[in-house]
């Protein structure tokens, strides 16, 4: 009886430690993962980081856009203006940490196979659902929900973009476009407002949100949060 309990107590011991081993490569082989899908984008963002040329954003509103994905752990997220990606590629870097997707949308057929190609280079392109299609009949058409939006287009349409989106974002959201800034008090009502200083306007006057212009940010990201109660 005693070699019988003795064996037994050496057979589980030996399955635990075969079991625990198993597991060993599995999380060193994901970390491994994770660390070279890293290097490539970090890789791809500093050989481009001169090269931008199409309007991009610059580097330090890429990593806004990055860091308010993260730090919400959002998931589904839509840019409008795709141009060659600079913005896409920073929101789906983040997205691919948070576990979540990208729509994004561009007309221009040239600029948009080059993000095609560049998302793919920085090894994001299973993050991201890249669109040919003209944003103001998309934004009508989408039957997704968002947690983060990002406009970046044509200008004077920026206010019939949020009025479009603002439906689909999720309480708790955050609605984010790029070039906004606040209208210069003093000329207030004195001439017509550009379409961004109307865009900021109208997202300051509605009162689930909280919009503010980022202090990070010298080219105006304009930050809108829908409070989680709406
Ligand atoms: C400022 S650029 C976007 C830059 C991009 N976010 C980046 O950082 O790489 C604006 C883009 O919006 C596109 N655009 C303008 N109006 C559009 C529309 N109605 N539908 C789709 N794309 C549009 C333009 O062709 C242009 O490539």
């Amino acid at each position: 009886m005693r070699i019988v309990k003795k064996y037994l107590g050496t057979g589980i011991i030996i399955i635990l430690v075969v079991l625990w081993a198993s597991t060993v490569p599995c999380y060193a082989q994901s970390a491994g993962k994770e660390r070279t899908s890293d290097e490539k984008v970090k890789k791809f963002l500093s050989k481009m980081r001169n090269q931008w040329r199409d309007f991009n954003v610059p580097e330090a509103d890429g990593k806004i856009l990055h860091e308010i994905i993260i730090k919400n752990q959002y998931k589904k997220a839509l840019e409008i203006g795709t141009s060659t990606g600079h913005s896409a590629i920073w929101m789906a870097w983040a997205l691919s940490k948070t576990g979540g997707r990208l729509i994004t949308v561009e007309f221009d057929e040239g600029r948009y196979r080059q993000a095609l190609a560049n998302f793919q280079e920085a090894g994001l392109d299973k993050y991201i659902d890249a669109r040919l299609a003209d944003a103001h009949q998309l934004v009508h058409e989408l039957r997704e929900r968002f947690d983060f939006i990002f406009i970046d287009a044509d200008k004077d349409w920026y206010t019939n973009y949020a009025k479009a989106l603002i439906p689909k974002l999720e309480p708790g959201g955050c609605i984010t476009a790029h070039n906004v800034e606040e209208p210069r008090a003093a000329l207030k009502g004195r001439y017509s407002l550009s379409g961004t200083e109307e865009y900021y306007e109208y997202m300051k006057s509605l009162p689930e949100f909280e919009t503010r212009i980022h202090p990070k940010s010298r080219a105006g990201v304009a930050v809108s949060y829908k409070k989680k109660n709406k």
